[in-house]
């Protein structure tokens, strides 16, 4: 039943293979993806490939297989890696030591934490929350909810009690795994008390369970929350043995992630077993050009899907050496990164472009002493990288010697979508340039035409299914089919504009909706909107992104406020920003808030968001054309207006 691999075949070693297999991947793609999965284990083969239309949408990958992605991502690398560390965890302290789990043991721990779920009630099918900082606990929660069949929903530590109260009762979860507290630099983030004011509102949740970490007081209430530990020892006392993996559909839903959109509250992507365990894997293989043995660092948290997909999933799937460090780049100081990577000698550095230009304003002392010979590739994801930022990182980080790749995606395509194969493909500053084999991409425009040839933008859609793409979101099927396949009919539309240059490589410019990118997070400008209004006095608001240096983009409100502000206006932005910490979290806290007495609208009602960004960027006379405006006067109003 094991397969072993030493290396792996599907790995495109040069770059007219890239060619041969993106053509095969168009002429055929069915037999094209059928041949990748046939490298993993499923307990039954697939009946057939695909099943799809764009219509409803419906997309279905090896209909009527059976597995568990967790058997792919650990018993199948037991006989020949056991010993090999899966996870390499890094303290957020560098005082504390750091740990090793081999395949082996994440194993073991891992199926100890399946009987763990099991008799504390969760089932297949069931959804289990999980808000925790990045320690080894929180890979064992997510792989433990898939080998036991339950769906995992992790939310990220930065956001509010209401945020995750939100997706607690948007998921229908009944379990909740969670920690004390987290270290993220030098703060101690109270998780179990954040936790506690969103189960206020939650009333379905069974169960809390509750692993040590800072040993911050917390409240435990008899009955619904127990300790990890306490938990564990118990199943150790009993001794039950492996937990056998729950079989799964291959279009079983493995996990929903929350994720923002132009309108309303975040949606849930839900993601399935068999195919994103297909294309996390071949991505992370053919993007990366992983070589076993080597150290893979992705410094994205779990939270986000950049962590479940290259620091759990495609990696553990591929029995490489996943780090995962719990804390920030800059704490204790500036070289954290490069201290870890000289510490754990590694070969690949995955991280955002906000985390590099804010590494890049404390200048180049931080990399002095420091041995960082071990890298071979580093990677981009999450927000177009800038050429400066780029050339910096391929310089000071790489030595010059190390390829960049510079990989495009989003929460609903699962994996990696547009990138360069590191070392293997050309590279160029700023580009995510070409598709991986099996994604079809197109430029529109707005009416949805394609615009073909080359040296042209528009707006990037996908033309054929691939089998990690986005299936529904959850519990509301036509939100799914509305925001992304009604755009343009047949198209999955994926809210980003891009160029396409006149060797065909893509350069993605940023989202063309109103969606924030802000330190590699996404906003919605409603969510944000909705949070300002909800504090007391504010009559509207208008939210729109501005360029900033080391975010990429910064939040920049607008806001109609009837009430007083007492002494002093500062104290009432102040406000405002603790009411949008609280609706929403930290991290949707707007850079800038103007104080305006009316918005410009169109007798419609409409905001003229266009205006707003302009003032935003800091234009000052030329708006284009505002007759269509209800109060033109209003626009010269706000643009000499003061923040
Ligand atoms: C943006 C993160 C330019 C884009 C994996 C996309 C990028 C959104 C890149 C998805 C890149 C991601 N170059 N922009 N290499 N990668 N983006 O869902 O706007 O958190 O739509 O997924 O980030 O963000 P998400």
């Amino acid at each position: 039943m094991y397969l072993a691999f030493m290396s792996y075949p599907y790995q495109i070693t040069s770059y007219s293979r890239y060619r041969e297999e993106y053509a095969r991947s168009e002429q055929d793609p069915e037999a094209f993806w059928e041949d990748i999965a046939s490298h993993f284990i499923w307990r039954r083969k697939w009946d057939r490939v695909l099943d799809w239309n764009f219509h409803e949408p419906h997309v279905k990958w090896f209909l009527g297989g059976r597995l568990n992605i967790t058997e792919n991502c650990l018993d199948r690398h037991l006989r020949e890696k056991g010993d090999t560390p899966a996870i390499i965890w890094e303290p957020n302290n560098p005082e504390e030591f750091s740990r090793e789990l081999t395949y082996r043991e994440l194993f073991d721990q891992v199926n100890r934490f399946c009987h763990v779920l099991v008799r504390n009630g969760v089932k297949k099918g069931d959804r289990v929350c999980i808000y925790m900082g990045m320690t080894p606990e929180l890979a064992i929660a997510v792989l433990a909810c898939a080998r036991a069949g339950a769906i995992h929903s992790v939310i990220f530590g930065g956001f509010s009690a209401q945020s995750i109260a939100d997706r607690i009762q948007d998921a229908g979860a009944e379990y909740v795994i969670t920690s004390d507290g987290a270290y993220r630099g030098g703060k101690d983030i109270p998780l179990k008390q954040v936790m506690d004011d969103a189960l206020g509102g939650c009333p379905g949740v069974k169960r809390v369970i509750v692993a040590m970490r800072t040993r911050t007081p917390v409240s435990m209430m008899k009955g619904r929350d127990v300790w990890w530990e306490d938990e564990v020892a118990a199943v150790d006392a009993i001794a039950p043995g492996n937990f056998e993996a729950v079989e799964m559909d291959s279009e079983d839903p493995l996990f929903i992630l929350y994720t923002s959109g132009s309108t309303g509250k975040p949606k849930g992507v839900v993601h399935t077993h068999g195919g994103y365990m297909v294309y996390t894997h071949y991505t992370f293989i053919n993007v990366f050009q992983y070589q076993p043995g080597e150290i893979h660092y992705c410094t994205a948290d779990i939270g986000w899907i950049t962590g479940h997909s290259y620091v759990l999933y495609g990696p553990l799937s591929a029995g490489a050496t996943t780090l995962m460090f719990e804390g920030i780049p800059t704490w204790p100081d500036a070289g954290r990164f490069w201290q870890i990577i000289e510490r754990h000698r590694v070969h690949i550095l995955y991280t955002a472009p906000t985390a590099i230009r804010s590494l890049m304003s404390f200048g180049t002392g931080p990399f002095e002493g420091r041995d960082l010979s071990s890298l071979r590739v580093l990677g981009t994801v999450g927000e177009p990288i800038n050429e400066e930022a780029w050339h910096w990182y391929h310089q000071h980080a790489g030595g010059g010697r190390c390829p960049v790749v510079d990989t495009w995606w989003q929460t609903e395509t699962g994996g990696v979508m547009i990138s360069n194969l590191a070392g293997v493909t050309p590279q160029k500053p700023a580009y995510a340039t070409l598709p991986l084999p099996g994604v079809h991409p197109l430029l529109v425009d707005e009416s949805g035409k394609e615009i073909t040839g080359n040296g042209v933008s528009g707006n990037l859609c996908i033309r054929h299914p691939w089998p990690s793409m986005i299936r529904t979101t959850y519990g509301d099927h036509e939100r799914c089919r509305q925001n992304y396949f009604s755009t343009y009919p047949l198209l999955y539309f994926t809210g980003d504009g891009a160029l396409r240059d006149g060797e065909g490589y893509y350069r993605i410019t940023g989202r063309v909706d109103d969606v924030l990118n802000v330190s590699g997070h996404r906003i919605g400008t409603a969510e944000v909107e909705n949070a300002i209004n909800m504090h007391t006095g504010v009559v509207e608001s208008a939210v729109v992104g501005y360029p900033h240096d080391i975010k990429g983009q910064g939040i920049y409100a607008f806001v109609l406020f009837s009430g007083h502000h007492g002494s002093d206006e500062e104290l009432t932005r102040r406000d405002i920003l603790q009411t949008v910490a609280r609706v929403i979290g930290p991290i949707a806290k707007p850079d800038k808030i103007q104080f305006v007495t009316g918005l410009p609208k169109t007798r419609s009602g409409k905001i003229m968001r266009r205006i707003l960004r302009k003032i935003a960027e800091g234009e000052r006379e030329q708006f284009g054309d505002t007759t269509t405006l209800l109060d033109p006067g209003v626009v010269g109003e706000i643009a000499s207006g003061k923040i």
